[in-house]
């Protein structure tokens, strides 16, 4: 089965404790922030005491993606405010080795993400180091973007080097998952879904959870 990382992304700000109920009673495997800082990517989002009120209240894993620059400065004040999983943008990290022995020295899984244009293959020498790897199938930045479709083929290719380099990680897609191209994916190999406005602004979010990892391949 799937597993789902819902993005609170699209959820109703407003109401952050009914969604947040809403994630636990569903079959959330992690649930997916976005963090932003208005310089790395066009858009900013929240912050550490966000951060920190929903580790009060939610009984799933944090998988906290920064989209910030010089992530590393930030490594231990994000395990401290709650986040299970790390991911940063290898767009963002000269020293990544070192960034991501410091996410793990804090006792949290780590994770590299790739924009849509960065290549699987320079992964190569560091795919043993994390615990997950993170496609961008849009440009980060914005919820309800439309899918990239050629992030299908670096699925396969990830998946592939994986398996030669004989590593653990997980591999998770994000942006524009619904149940058309998130089938795709798991067809591919994607072993996580991270998915914004397909849930939160379905009628039925538990429903579109549940559905999302239902998907298996034919
Ligand atoms: C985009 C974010 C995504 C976003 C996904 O920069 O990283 O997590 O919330 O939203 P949807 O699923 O609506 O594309
Ligand atoms: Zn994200």
């Amino acid at each position: 089965m799937a597993k789902v990382s819902p993005s609170l992304l699209s959820a109703d700000f407003a109401a952050l404790g009914k969604d947040i109920e809403m994630i636990n009673r569903s079959e959330t495997d992690y649930l997916h922030l976005d963090i932003m800082d208005g310089v790395f990517v066009p858009n900013i989002s929240f912050g550490f005491p966000v951060i920190e009120s929903i580790k009060d209240l939610c009984k799933k894993p944090l998988d906290v993606h920064l989209m910030i620059v010089e992530p590393g400065k930030f490594v231990s004040r994000f395990a401290k405010a709650g986040a299970s999983i790390i991911n940063v943008h290898y767009e963002t990290c000269p020293h990544l080795h070192r960034t991501i022995q410091s996410i793990k020295n804090e006792g949290v899984k780590a994770a590299v993400t790739l924009n849509p244009h960065t290549p699987v293959c320079l992964l190569q020498d560091i795919v043993r180091d994390v615990d997950m790897v993170l496609l961008m199938s849009v440009n980060p930045g914005f919820g309800g973007q439309k899918f990239i479709e050629g992030c299908l083929d670096k699925v396969s290719e990830l998946k592939e080097l994986i398996l030669r380099k004989n590593s653990q990680a997980e591999i998770e897609v994000d942006g524009g998952v619904n149940l058309e191209t998130g089938k795709a994916l798991v067809e591919r190999g994607a072993d996580v879904l991270v998915a914004g406005n397909y849930v939160f602004k379905s009628p039925d979010p538990v429903a579109a959870i549940a559905a999302l990892k239902r998907l298996v391949s034919d």
